[in-house]
């Protein structure tokens, strides 16, 4: 299969698979998210929606992926032929397409910052002219619509390279540097006055505030944040090397990632609280906090625009992953050159993203839509980023524990001789738990 490419190392793939999960869903949707359902509560129901339903999934996918060597329609088709089960792929391959259309508009607003922050527009800024300056910004509809185009280039760019040349080359060299960064900011929002109330909300569970609500948005959250669910691990997986140890790999990613959430979590709310603001702004919180933060450091300018530059390259190590799940399926299924996929399906999410660019306050209907009451990018946010990849992780536990069976996944994961001691957590977690936890949640939401 030397034509679908390969990744050059193990470290490699952890790192590109680290930054497919690593991105906006840490930095940006994370604080938001956790803000509007309450804080702590949220968070430990994350986390264990993270360890009880967020790795057995990923290591399903990575196995279904290193099995077939396939794309999430081929991958099925591969193991049940003939079967409907290559629709479970087709809604990963759409979901893809969904999630890239409103993740590249929230990433051309990172775009948008490195230059606000270059321009010094936040030298010295409260958080009042914070909130003006993000709101004049994101109901500019010619500037949303340019940022977003930008954004979009830069991903079709690199995924039109291919495999280990291009998404391996990108994520080796700006993550570390991210965390650095995280890490001076993390001191400067814990030394602010006031921090304490922002822990306290952060940490402490209010367990009055318990709602199945709160359960589909952690379960949501996990899934977003580790890119599981749209067969984007598994398309990542089929790149893999049959020696490479699936397990310690799905932990690393796992880790990794939950590190930078919680960490985002501990700059944004001690200085939200310090700011006397409320945590449920929903998605423009972090983009009116930081720049506060950033005007109450030395060097701040710079500070700010290193961060929103490193943070642009976290969401385009996403975008590539998203945009790469459609891309493999046409390359295999449909024997389409890279370059020509890869164009197609960027085209096609730019204009299905316009909706997304236009409901900041550009186009009043986006806005605020009829009956829901909401805008368009939330709403899309929250029925694909959050319902569609709970409905994918659903129907990957069913597939690997019922169709395919454990034994046969435990065969990929242990067949280079690694060591799965917790294989029958794992067996349990993949034909019980995440099945029926999933189903719980989803059916909650009618009640
Ligand atoms: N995991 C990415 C983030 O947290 O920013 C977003 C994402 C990428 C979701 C790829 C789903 C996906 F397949």
């Amino acid at each position: 299969m030397a034509s679908r490419g390969k990744w050059g190392s193990k470290v490699g793939f952890i790192l590109a698979a680290a930054g497919s999960a690593i991105g906006l869903g840490n930095i940006w949707r994370f604080p938001y998210i956790t803000g509007n359902n309450g804080g702590a509560l949220f968070v430990l129901i994350y986390i264990v929606a993270i360890i009880v339903l967020g790795l057995p999934i990923m290591l399903a996918e990575f196995a279904l992926g290193r099995a077939t060597a396939k794309n999430p329609v081929g991958a099925f088709n591969a193991i049940r032929p003939g079967t409907k089960w290559h629709f479970t792929g087709f809604l990963g391959v759409i979901t893809g397409v969904m999630i890239l259309t409103f993740y590249s508009v929230i990433a051309g607003w990172t775009l948008g910052y490195c230059l606000k922050c270059l321009g010094g527009q936040f030298k010295g800024i409260v958080r009042e002219k914070a909130a003006l300056v993000f709101q004049s910004f994101i109901s500019d509809s010619w500037v949303q619509i340019l940022w977003l185009a930008v954004f979009l280039l830069l991903t079709i760019y690199i995924v039109s390279k291919g495999i280990s040349g291009g998404l391996e080359k990108y994520a080796k060299v700006m993550m570390p540097l991210l965390f650095v960064i995280m890490l001076l900011l993390l001191i400067r929002s814990l030394t602010l006055p006031g921090a304490e109330k922002g822990l306290q909300f952060y940490l402490k569970p209010d367990f009055s505030k318990i709602n199945g609500r709160v359960f589909l948005a952690a379960m949501g959250q996990a899934f977003f944040s580790l890119s599981l669910g749209m067969g984007t691990m598994l398309t990542y997986g089929s790149y893999l090397k049959r020696k490479e140890n699936l397990v310690s790999s799905a932990a690393w990613v796992a880790a990794l990632d939950s590190l930078i959430a919680i960490l985002a979590g501990f700059i944004i709310f001690p200085a939200l609280f310090s700011q006397n603001m409320m945590p449920d702004q929903g998605p423009g919180l972090v983009f009116v906090i930081l720049p506060v933060i950033f005007s109450q450091m030395p060097g701040g300018v710079w500070f700010g625009f290193a961060f929103f530059t490193l943070l642009a390259v976290a969401a385009l190590t996403s975008t590539i992953s998203l945009l790469e799940v459609p891309v493999a399926f046409l390359i295999d299924e449909k024997k389409w050159p890279r370059r020509k996929a890869t164009w197609l399906v960027g085209m096609v999410a730019f204009v299905l993203a316009v909706p997304s660019a236009l409901s900041g306050g550009g186009v009043r209907f986006f806005t605020n839509l009829p009956i829901l009451h909401k805008d368009f990018l939330s709403l899309w946010d929250k029925l694909w980023g959050n319902i569609a990849l709970s409905i994918g992780a659903f129907l990957v536990a069913i597939f690997v524990g019922y169709v395919w069976k454990t034994a046969n996944a435990l065969d990929e994961i242990t067949n280079n001789g690694v060591k799965f001691r917790l294989a029958k957590c794992w067996v349990l977690s993949i034909k019980y738990v995440c099945p029926l936890l999933i189903l719980i949640v989803l059916i909650s939401q009618f009640f």
